[in-house]
């Protein structure tokens, strides 16, 4: 893996489970890692357990509430007032929830933090990633290549969806009876279908974008709320977060991955996205749809 020493990188969903899995692992390859937390308490929790782990891990807090299009406003701004550069942004915060319930946006609250989060906080940072891209980390290491150290990483942690479909007409759940098997492997979907539009349009810039399918990762905080029989099976067959963070990881450092845009991975390999996953009008609606959710032109 190549070092990331000189790197600013920001990782969502730090303070548990994958998304601290990631954060440790970068820490560890030297970057300076602003850890997104929902408070500035819970991102100081996070950075103790990450300097438990790293202990000369360059952490910086930044507290964002991602399902508040107000906060995730806020926590750009400040992250930008602090650094002008970003050279890998790991958007890894995800809710699985058993009730609807929704934000002061007026969105219920799995999209907001699944889809609408990935879009405002990663379209807010693109002028940093782009910097970044164009000036290369801030002190170069003899192992990262020219190509790599020239390009900035979006990478997105969403899965494999099967047979889903979004349904344009009722994004919100709101229609018929809510139910998280309805609400939120959509939002999965529709990660894949954004990080393919944000490759698409920052083809040329240095800013690559691919989105990773995890399989499952045992004993996170994500099912907690659902509980039953789906909680008992992840904690059963899935992989620990720390394992499960490999092709993230690899997505965020590694020299093979510089050069790939727009694409699903899993075990550092390439998985095809079927049905709605390819289908290019559904990608520019989602990104319509959003651009107007977030009150973009
Ligand atoms: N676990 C799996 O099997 C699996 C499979 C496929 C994909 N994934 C995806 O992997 C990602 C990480 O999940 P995980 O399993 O590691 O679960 P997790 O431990 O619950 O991690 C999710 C993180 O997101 C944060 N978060 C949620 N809502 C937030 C908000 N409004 N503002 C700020 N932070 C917020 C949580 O913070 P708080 O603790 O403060 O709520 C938590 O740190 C998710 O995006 C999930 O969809 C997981």
């Amino acid at each position: 893996m190549a070092s990331m020493d000189g790197t600013v990188v920001m990782v969502t969903g730090a303070a548990s489970g994958l998304g601290q899995a990631v954060a440790t692992g970068l820490a560890r390859e030297g970057a300076l890692v602003v850890v997104v937390g929902r408070t500035t308490a819970r991102a100081d929790e996070a950075m103790k357990d990450i300097r438990r782990l790293v202990p000369a891990a360059l952490l910086e807090p930044l507290a964002c509430d991602l399902s508040v299009q107000s906060s995730v406003r806020t926590a750009a701004a400040e992250f930008l007032s602090r650094h002008d550069r970003l050279d890998v942004l790991v958007n890894a915060a995800g809710v699985f929830r058993k009730e609807r319930q929704v934000t002061p946006d007026g969105l219920e609250l799995t999209f907001a933090t699944n889809v609408m989060a990935y879009f405002l906080l990663t379209s807010l940072l693109l002028g940093a990633l782009q910097k970044a891209a164009v000036t290369g980390p801030e002190s170069r290491t003899a192992d990262r290549s020219a190509a790599a150290q020239r390009t900035s990483r979006i990478v997105n942690i969403a899965s494999k969806y099967g047979n889903t479909r979004l349904n344009f007409d009722d994004l919100q759940t709101a229609k018929g009876r809510y139910s998280y098997l309805r609400s939120t492997p959509p939002t999965m979907l529709a990660r894949v279908l954004l990080t393919q539009e944000f490759a698409e349009r920052l083809q040329g810039t240095g800013v690559v974008a691919n989105a990773v399918h995890p399989g499952l990762v045992k004993n996170t905080s994500l099912l907690q709320d659902v509980g039953g029989p789906f909680r008992w099976v992840t904690n059963a067959f899935g992989a620990p977060a720390e394992k499960a963070a490999d092709t993230a990881l690899w997505l965020a450092t590694s020299t093979e991955a510089a050069a790939v845009s727009g694409k699903l991975w899993a075990k550092r390999t390439e998985l095809p996205t079927p049905g709605m996953g390819s289908d290019a009008e559904a990608r520019k609606r989602l990104w319509d749809a959003c651009s107007r959710l977030a009150g973009q032109p």
